[in-house]
């Protein structure tokens, strides 16, 4: 089974159609890439699987656990790095764990494995014990992620964990993803970052439109191929 499931999932705003009849499946280890334009649905598909929108049509299951009939159950599992990491200036890397714990009705987090959880995500040591208010933007990704993974969840939802990221902290993104990956957690990542995507999935979708119009093999092809098909798919999207 799956662990992320969209069967004819979509959500309308009126006569915007903002995600329209996705059919989408990630397993356990697998990492799916979606690139697509602006407007193109991805972060509406990422919300629609967090149970933040009812969807229209069809439905998104984690787990097996259908969204809209139980978000909190569906939330229990996931990991989820927002397009704006909001932290909480004041608190430590440490503190910021134990607080988003407690928040999810978490056993208590364990010191050592709140550090284990930092150090994973590869935050420096001396950074644990800072307030988040003086970390970079590729440690507060990389925060927001051991955030995620102290919980345990079985998938992430990433949504553009790469933008504004320096090649090295992007790089060491891709490693971490993968690495997560390997111990069985399904990934979807949103990202419009066309060379990182094909580094870091197994498969790439390229919306349009609230539509997946291309669901692709990564190793069939290499980043000049999909930038090529990227631009092919999106060529009338004004
Ligand atoms: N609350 C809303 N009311 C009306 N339209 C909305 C609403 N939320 C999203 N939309 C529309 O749904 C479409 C898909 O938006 P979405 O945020 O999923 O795009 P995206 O692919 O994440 O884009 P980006 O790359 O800019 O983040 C857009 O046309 C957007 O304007
Ligand atoms: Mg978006």
């Amino acid at each position: 089974m799956p662990v992320l499931k969209a069967t004819d999932l979509g959500k309308r705003y009126g006569d915007i159609v903002a995600l329209d009849g996705l059919n989408l499946a990630v397993e356990a280890g697998q990492v799916v890439c979606l690139l697509g334009a602006n407007g193109a649905g991805k972060t509406t598909t990422l919300n629609l699987f967090l149970g933040f929108l009812q969807p229209t049509a069809g439905e998104a299951r984690v787990a097996g656990r259908i969204v809209h009939d139980d978000p909190a159950g569906a939330r229990a599992v996931l990991g989820y790095l927002p397009e704006v990491v909001q932290l909480y200036p004041l608190l430590s890397g440490i503190e910021t764990l134990r607080y988003f714990n407690d928040l999810s009705g978490q056993p208590v987090l364990l010191p050592a494995d709140a550090t284990a959880a930092l150090q994973r995500v590869g935050l420096p040591q001396a950074a644990h014990a800072s307030r988040v208010g003086t970390y970079s933007k590729g440690m507060r990704q990389k925060l927001g992620l051991a955030v995620a993974l102290a919980k345990g969840a079985q998938a992430l939802l990433l949504d553009e964990p790469l933008s504004g990221l320096d090649p090295k902290a992007a790089n060491e993104l891709v490693a971490l993803v993968r690495s997560l990956a390997a111990d069985g957690t399904a990934v979807l990542v949103v990202t419009h970052d066309i060379f990182r995507a094909q580094q870091m999935a197994d498969r790439i979708g390229i919306m349009r439109l609230g539509q997946l119009s291309e669901l692709l093999d990564a190793a069939t092809i290499d980043a000049r191929g999909l930038e090529d098909l990227y631009i092919h798919h999106l060529r009338d999207v004004a």
